[in-house]
């Protein structure tokens, strides 16, 4: 273990956040969106800012601080940490709605596309003195008509045993804890890696500031993230939560579902191991 590492901060992992959101833009355009539903959208966006001064006799300072508030999220650049963990659950549940198959979850703000291509049975890239207890997760990846989907792809990331994710934290190497498992001809896959630790909003920057400000925790349940691709089947966007973990009822970022738990079991040599099929929808 080092002894000495530069600990992550918000202002940090707020960079890489809007960075990579931004390398992402081709994905993110909604040129077909047209003047009335954008109008439609923001005078409902307004209205309820609008109400809320009304309601609650906002002042004026209060509106400054909200002000300096705003301008510091973007400074810091935690506009795509801010989004993801207070909005896109409704997102994910508007569009769950026309989405069969496995259940969705939100992507949040720490996927890195063109991670390392691995085999059906295999371990993600750690450190040689990586913590957390091993884990192994198993499973098929299967059309909705049963049908196993041999050479789909399940991409995979999560935080390590102190919450963090590579890419975002100055300290971790590119890459750890990720990675892109293509399934065997059986569609199955077999992915050992360690246990996550529940993921903390960072508590030195705007959104943190909030989250104390208003007397709120700031932690989501530990869990994995993966999307599961095939050709020909719309990707599930999606997380794994642990039975019985931590703030599991309690979600800052309100994005966990009953059907998305799973309760890995120790097999007699401290591995812990869980099976997950994911349910692929055709386009
Ligand atoms: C955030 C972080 C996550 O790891 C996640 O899964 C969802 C949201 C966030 O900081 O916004
Ligand atoms: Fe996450």
């Amino acid at each position: 273990m080092s002894t000495v590492q530069e600990s992550p901060t918000a202002a940090g992992s707020g960079a890489s956040a809007s960075e990579n959101f931004r390398a992402a833009a081709e994905r993110r355009t909604a040129a077909g969106t047209s003047p009335e539903r954008v109008s439609a959208i923001v005078t409902a966006v307004l209205r309820g800012v609008h109400d809320a001064v009304r309601e609650h006799q906002v002042t004026y300072p209060e509106f400054q601080a909200a002000k300096a508030w705003l301008m510091e999220v973007g400074e810091t650049g935690e506009w795509p940490l801010f989004m993801d963990v207070f909005v896109e659950h409704v997102v994910e549940d508007v569009a769950s709605t026309t989405q069969h198959g496995t259940k969705g979850s939100i992507e949040g703000p720490y996927y890195l596309p063109g991670q390392v291509a691995l085999g059906s049975t295999c371990e993600l890239p750690r450190r040689d003195d990586e913590r957390g207890d091993p884990l192994v997760l198993d499973g098929q990846v299967r059309a909705l008509d049963g049908t196993p989907l041999g050479g789909a792809l399940v991409d995979i990331w999560h935080a390590d045993a102190d919450g963090y994710y590579s890419g975002f934290a100055p300290h971790l190497p590119e890459g750890n804890l990720r990675g892109v498992v293509t399934t065997d001809a059986e569609g199955r896959f077999a992915i050992t890696t360690v246990q996550p630790a529940p993921y903390q909003i960072p508590t030195d920057g705007p959104t943190g500031k909030l989250i104390a400000a208003a007397g709120w925790h700031p932690w989501r349940p530990a869990h994995l993230h993966v999307i599961v691709r095939a050709e020909g089947y719309r990707p599930i966007t999606t997380q794994l939560y642990f039975a019985g973990g931590e703030w599991l009822d309690s979600d800052v970022a309100e994005a966990t579902k009953p059907e998305l738990i799973i309760d890995p079991q120790d097999d007699g040599t401290g591995t812990r191991r869980s099976t997950y099929d994911f349910e692929l929808e055709p386009f």
